[in-house]
């Protein structure tokens, strides 16, 4: 559990901020649900064969005996949660969370055993166009994060269930006559979810795979004319993307459109962004079948992405506008009384004053390095006439003037307007 990057650095926050501003004008909101679970809901959802659930979960059992374990994932949680909560009953739904996801994988670079999830489903809406909507948000927030460049999207169809039940019976038939030359975890897979085997790291596997049949000829029209509706919704919104017959996701709970958003500049783990349709999803946890459709990011492969790209705005390291400082012989109070009197003036401004006494000099040395703009001298009073304070601008020019408290407020405002 130790490889886990801080969770609240400004990057973070402010992917953070971004994220929920772009989902609040899409008009999803907010949900909450538990991090620990029953077992039993991950493997009725994500699937018994799958590596999440065969070998990934942090499961264990409670004091009563009961398994529980920690999510590895939202979608299952979000759906229990809001079965149980009468959002899904014939109710259109658009929610979103964000949050801890706990898989036992072997850590590295953008892959940890505690990750955090933003996630975006959506309910009761079975045609293409919410599948594109979902698609238009993450690529709206790559946009929003200056990283369009840096991500492709990959988009498949995978069928319905009976689909991929004919698919797979042909897949096995065919992996079957070249067995000995299967990898050990395919051999496995090759009865209980062929599929998976498509997925095969082993490069003997791989080419084996060349001539094996293909998903898409066994996809049923219905499927395919949803999908080539989403792709014409994708080119007429200006959404690039690469079409892989052999995207089929980690996950069972998929059905027709699935897709990816990857990245070459993380190594190994490029997948950002991932998600699909599961419309038979809430009828298997028990509700009233409701077609679905969603996404999940991680963050810490964006604030990974962010940082190496460059195209993190200044301003999000930045904290403070003003710091508020004492000239050599200023008492500590007239600061502290000043910095108070322009935050009732100034609300919304982030001001910092000078605490802890100290030389001017050393003071000035640490207002340069609080990333604030600008600063506030508080000079001795005069003997005579109005109280002054000296206006610094922070930077290489080191430009100050002097002007009185009275106009301090006025003054401050025009030089946080001028970039
Ligand atoms: P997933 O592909 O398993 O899908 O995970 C989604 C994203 O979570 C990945 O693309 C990746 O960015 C991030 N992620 C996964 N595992 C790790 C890890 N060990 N360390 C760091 N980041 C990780 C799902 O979880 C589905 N629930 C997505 C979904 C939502 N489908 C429909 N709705």
């Amino acid at each position: 559990m130790n490889d886990i990057l801080p969770t609240e650095t400004p990057t973070w926050q402010y992917i953070e901020q971004v994220t929920q501003q772009l989902v609040q004008s899409y008009g999803y909101r907010e949900i909450r649900f538990p991090v620990l679970e029953q077992s039993q809901l991950f493997k009725r959802s994500i699937g018994e064969v799958t590596d999440i659930v065969e070998k990934e979960m942090y499961s264990f059992a409670d004091r009563n005996g009961d398994e529980l374990c920690l999510r590895p994932e939202g979608t299952a949680g979000c759906v229990r949660a809001a079965e149980q909560h009468g959002l899904l009953y014939n109710q259109q739904q658009r929610l979103w969370y964000r949050g801890p996801m706990f898989r036992h994988e072997r850590p590295q670079k953008g892959r940890y055993r505690q990750f955090h999830q933003v996630g975006i489903e959506s309910f009761g809406m079975a045609g293409p166009d919410i599948d594109a909507e979902i698609i238009l948000i993450s690529a709206a927030l790559w946009r929003a994060l200056g990283l369009s460049s840096s991500v492709r999207l990959e988009i498949n169809n995978i069928g319905t269930a009976a689909d991929r039940k004919a698919f797979g019976a042909a897949l096995t038939q065919f992996l079957q006559q070249h067995e000995a030359d299967l990898d050990e975890d395919s051999r496995r897979r090759l009865l209980s979810n062929p599929l998976r085997v498509l997925d095969s790291k082993a490069a003997a596997t791989q080419a084996l795979l060349v001539n094996a049949p293909s998903l898409s000829d066994f996809v049923s029209p219905e499927t395919a004319a949803h999908y080539a509706t989403l792709k014409q919704l994708l080119r007429d919104n200006d959404v690039a993307f690469v079409e892989n017959p052999r995207l089929v996701r980690g996950l069972d709970y998929y059905n027709n459109m699935v897709f990816e958003w990857i990245t070459d500049e993380l190594g190994a783990q490029g997948t950002v962004c991932a998600g699909g349709r599961y419309d038979s999803l809430v009828a298997q946890l028990g509700g009233r079948g409701t077609p679905a459709v969603g996404l999940a990011f991680g963050m810490e492969r964006l604030v990974l992405l962010l940082e190496a790209s460059g195209k993190l705005p200044d301003s999000v390291n930045q904290v403070l506008d003003v710091t508020v400082l004492a000239s050599d012989g200023v008492a500590p109070q007239q600061v502290l009384t000043l910095a108070e009197h322009l935050r009732t003036r100034l609300p919304g401004l982030r001001i910092m004053s000078h605490c802890g006494g100290g030389k001017f000099n050393s003071q000035l040395k640490k207002a340069y390095n609080s990333g604030a703009r600008l600063a506030v001298i508080v000079d001795p009073l005069p003997e005579t006439g109005d109280q002054t304070v000296r206006l610094r601008q922070l930077d290489d020019t080191g430009h100050s003037e002097t002007i009185t408290v009275a106009g301090l407020a006025e003054a401050l405002k025009r030089a946080l307007a001028t970039p």
